[in-house]
Order: C-alpha cells, then structure tokens, then sequence
C-alpha cells in the first residue's frame, strides 16, 4: 500500500525533478481579506498569475509546487458521506508563464499512471460558452497520450475555475477520473489554464454581471489541486476516505457502534478544529472563528447526544497533531495552546447545550428565526439544530438562518450605533427605526418595499426619477425623489400596481457584496448624498443580479422573498420643494 506520507513525497519529488519549486504550505487563514479561508492551492501564488509579482525572483523557478492546508465551508453539510471534508490538503503544481496545456496534461497524466500506477477512468474538458471557446487542445492532447481516452465535455459549472474572492485568475479545467475501492468514479485531480482575469466573484461571473467581462492575463497560467484524501481513497484502494490512512487512526479512537456519518463528522471535525487553532483562529461569532465555533460545537453535541467520553475530542485533536505533526510542525509548536482553547469552549457551550437540546426538544417546528434564537441565546448552532431538530427543522434551510443572522448583525450594529446617540431603539440605522422585534419586521418589510417603489417610479415616470431621501418607521415608508411636477394619479395608481405584482411574484430579496467601483457597474442604484464605505452590499429582488427587478445599495435589513411584504398602498403625494416630491406609503 502507497501511504499518504509517500504520496505527499512522491508529489514533490516529482515536481521538482521537472524543475518546480517546492513552496510550504500557507495557511488557512489567507492574507487576501476578502477570502474567509484557503480553500485551493493557488490562493497564495495569486499575483503571480497576474504578473504583480516576480516567481523567479521569489522561488527560483517560473513554477512551483505546494501541499496546501485548504478549508471548503461550502462542503460542511456534505460532510458525512464518503468523500466530503471540511478541511483537506490539496497537492498542486502551477505555473506563471513557465508551461501551458501540453506539459500540464502530460506531467499529471504521467504522475497517476505511471508514479501512482492508476487507470484513469475518463477526463473532462470544457465544452465551450459564449464568451470562452471550446477546449479543443486539450481534448487534442489527451488523445494524443490515449487513443481510447473518454473525452467527456461539461460546462462552466463543472470545468471552469475560479476566481477566488473578490476578482482574480481564472480558466478552463481539465479533471482526471479514477476509480476507488468501490468501483466509483472519484474526481481526483483538477487542471485548471488561467488565461483570464475576471474584475469579480464567481457568483457574479455564474451570473453575467453587467459590465464585467474576462479579460486575457498577459501570460498563460496552469493551477492544479488535487485532494489527498481522494487521491489516498483511489490508490489505496477503499471505498470512503475515512477508510484511508488519513482517517483511520481518527475513525478507530471512536466506538465501534457510533453510526457511520456520525463518526466521519467527529474525525473531519476534530481535524479541522485543530488545525484552524494552530493557525490562530478562535471560536467567536463572525468569520473564521464561527466556522471554528461550529465545528468544535457539533462535535460537543455528537459527544452529549452519543454519551461519548467527554475526553474523546482532546483524544483526536492529540491523534491529529501526532499523525500530521511532522508534515504540518505549528500544531506541535500550538499544541498546548490548541487542546486550552478546545477545553474553553467546551466548558462556554457546556453552560447552556443540555438546555438547548430541551428547548429543541419542546419546539413543534423550527424556522429560521427559532433556529436563530437558539443560537443566540443557548449557542447551539445551525448545524446542531437542523439535525437534532430532525423533521421539526425540515423547512429549516442555511440561506434563511445565514440571512436571520445577518439581519441581527446589522440590527445589533445599528442598535449599538444609536445607543451610542441614547435612543434605545433596537434598529436604527437613520432610514430604519423600530423599538422592538415586531416593528424591526414591519420596517424590513416597508424597507423592501421602498427598493420596489423606486423602481417602479422609475419604470412609470421615466429614468430621471432618482432618490432625495428615505424614511421608515412602523407607520409608514417616506420617500422623497427628484421629479419636475405632481406625480398623476393613474400614475400613482401604475406604480403601486407595479409593486404590488412583484410582491405577488415572491422574487427572492438577497445581496451580493463588492468594491463600490464595480458595484456602480452593476447599474445598481444608490444615492449620491450616502457615504458609502468601499465595499457595498448591492441588495436586488430577482433570481440573479443580473435579471434582477430592482438593485440597489444598501445595508439592509430585507425581507427574503418579496411576497412578505404585503398589500403595498400609496396614501400621498406632495412637493417637498422645487423639482422635489414625497410618497407616503404602508404595507398590509
Ligand atoms: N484551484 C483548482 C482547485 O482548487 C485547481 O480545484
């Protein structure tokens, strides 16, 4: 059996024997900040890419190779099933200018066939879009290495990389397919050609935000990833990757009558845990720290749910830091510092969680808000009540609970900013007021409603109608805007109907995040007396940005879906000054 310690090895070796320089690890909490954590090997070359920085000059060499620490938060609710990790490492080779497609092609075909001695089950290759060409080469090239190859062709979903964060690298991908002990075909290894940049996310870039296009880098870059646990899974021959010896060790400290998921959650959680408090993170709230907090929390509960020994946490992180110190030294170097933070937060949950899984226990049924509450007030985490909640929590989904979340943060922001001012109210953030919860409901709902108003303005009265002010308390929303005369009745009476259709269509209301440069791009609308910070939210109501009904900067609240707005009604129409009017309008 090839273990992973010899895989790791034969990696770099490899690599370097075809004129890489092999490059340390970074870590999981990277130095770009609109990036939570390191999820792919190519994160900590990125200005490479770009031609921002010099590799020969830093590394000796135009490419590299790494085993990096990466962290997938988007994979936290598959964790469980065969294949699916939280934390994982990712073995990769790239390469700024030095190579392009022919040699990248042929150095990972040569590794899995001829060092790892696998078969390739069948590769992918990017079909093609609008703006990208179908990647005939690489198709080319595989066949040229395999006559009999299966060439199979997807789309920008599957086989289209990047970009990481805000803006940065991206391309066509090839995969590579192999099969694991269970006669499954695994994707293994992911060669990613960066001949683009894209000025966003890759949300936007799904999307086709206006304004943004992919723009040629000046040189051709190649970054590959491919997960050792997976790659661990198909040479060694088992059916998940908590068969491989990555795992084992982990898997077998757990009793033996523990279910199966349970026990993979435990073993990916726990390494997980240590190795983001050896790289500084502590469980908190936000960011990193409540990725942390929730993994370290679900493992307290399997522990009090499974009557475990309460010591069977501090026995993996120790097994973790014994089986992967030698590769990864700062958990040796943290050990100490890492078992105290795990005992404080079990003693912090330990507090309230008996409590929690009562309050969970009595519940009927759990929306987000009740979902939310319990996290607020008995620390239990989402994780933790979807699935104690079981049926009870069906109707219980992340986006809800993340946007509930997000609403107390805003809230609470607000709140703190204006008791600062000695008001008392729990929201107010100059346009929003509310006192209590309820009003807090009523003014998201009135908020959203405000965003749909002034478009419809927009749609009825023409595209010079543009925001002077907004107000909104429990009563009423108060909207001033720039228009030459009295707005007509009828064309109160289209622009409420206009309203009143897009809150029957039940449009989802939700935000993406950039720098205010691009946000501008978007066509979003905002209001030019605001002081906006350098990153906006751009909230739309509609399926995608690009599509959506109504953009606009802003920090929030919203409702989630605009039919909770309710009947929306105009009661007047007035001049506030010259060129200047006001609507006044509620919601039912
Ligand atoms: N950056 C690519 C990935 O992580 C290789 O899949």
């Amino acid at each position: 059996m090839i273990r992973s310690t010899e895989i790791r090895g034969k990696f770099s070796v490899f690599f370097k024997g075809r004129g890489h320089a092999v490059v340390p690890s970074s870590s999981l909490v990277p130095s770009d900040p609109s990036v939570l954590l390191t999820t792919a090997g190519m994160q900590q070359f990125k200005p490479y890419y770009t031609g921002e920085a010099d590799p020969v000059r830093d590394f000796g060499a135009k490419s590299v190779a790494s085993c990096q620490k990466s962290f997938r938060t988007s994979d936290i609710d598959e964790v469980g099933d065969e294949r699916h990790l939280t934390f994982f490492e990712m073995l990769g080779n790239f390469s700024f200018g030095g190579y392009g497609k022919r040699e990248a092609i042929l150095y990972a075909y040569d590794f899995i066939t001829a060092e790892m001695g696998l078969r390739i089950s069948y590769v992918t290759v990017f079909e093609g879009s609008s703006s990208v060409p179908r990647d005939e080469e690489s198709a080319g090239i595989w066949k040229e290495l395999r006559s009999d190859i299966d060439v199979r062709y997807e789309g920008m979903d599957d086989v289209f990389w990047g970009p990481t964060g805000s803006s940065g690298p991206c391309g066509p991908t090839t995969e590579i397919y192999v099969k694991n002990g269970a006669g499954e075909d695994i994707e293994v290894w992911n060669i990613v050609f960066n001949q683009f940049f894209y000025p966003g996310s890759r949300e936007e870039l799904l999307a086709g935000t206006p304004g943004k296009e992919l723009k040629p880098l000046a040189q051709f870059g190649v970054d590959t990833g491919m997960g050792l646990e997976r790659l661990a899974m198909v040479t060694q021959k088992t059916r998940t990757v908590f068969e491989t010896d990555l795992f084992a060790p982990l898997i077998a400290a757990l009793p033996g009558e523990l279910p199966n998921r349970v026990q993979r959650v435990i073993a990916d959680h726990a390494r997980g845990s240590a190795f983001l408090l050896a790289d500084g993170v502590r469980p908190s709230n936000k960011g990193a720290g409540y990725v942390l907090r929730r993994l370290m929390r679900r493992v307290f509960a399997y522990i009090y749910l499974h009557a475990l020994p309460i010591g069977v946490f501090e026995k993996l992180v120790t097994a973790v830091i014994a089986d992967y110190g030698a590769e990864y030294p700062e958990l040796g170097t943290h050990r100490e510092a890492i078992l105290s933070a795990m005992r404080s937060e079990r003693e912090q949950f330990g507090k309230t969680m008996e409590r929690g899984m009562k309050a969970i226990a009595a519940m009927d049924a759990i929306d987000a808000k009740a979902a939310f509450d319990l996290y607020q007030s008995m620390g239990m985490t989402y994780e933790i009540v979807k699935e104690v909640g079981g049926l009870k929590a069906r109707g219980l989904s992340r986006a809800d609970f993340d946007r509930e979340f997000a609403k107390h943060q805003e809230a609470s922001r607000a709140g703190a900013e204006k008791k600062f001012g000695g008001h008392g109210l729990i929201l107010d953030t100059g346009e929003l007021k509310a006192g209590n919860e309820e009003e807090l409901a009523k003014v998201t709902r009135l908020h959203t409603a405000t965003h749909l108003l002034q478009q419809a303005l927009k749609d009825v009265l023409g595209a010079e109608v543009s925001q002077r002010g907004s107000d909104i308390t429990v009563e009423r929303t108060r909207f001033d805007f720039s228009f030459p005369r009295k707005v007509l009745p009828e064309e109160l009476k289209r622009a409420e109907d206009i309203v009143n259709a897009k809150v029957g269509e039940d449009l989802p209301m939700t935000f993406v995040e950039m720098p205010i440069e691009e946000a501008k791009k978007t066509g979003a609308l905002y209001y030019f007396k605001e002081k906006y910070p350098e990153r906006v939210k751009v909230y739309y109501a509609g399926t995608s940005l690009k599509s959506a009904y109504s953009r606009e900067f802003c920090g929030g609240p919203h409702v989630t879906h605009t039919g909770v707005v309710g009947k929306f009604k105009i009661m007047k129409e007035e001049a506030v000054s010259a060129g200047i009017r006001r609507i006044r309008a509620t919601v039912e």
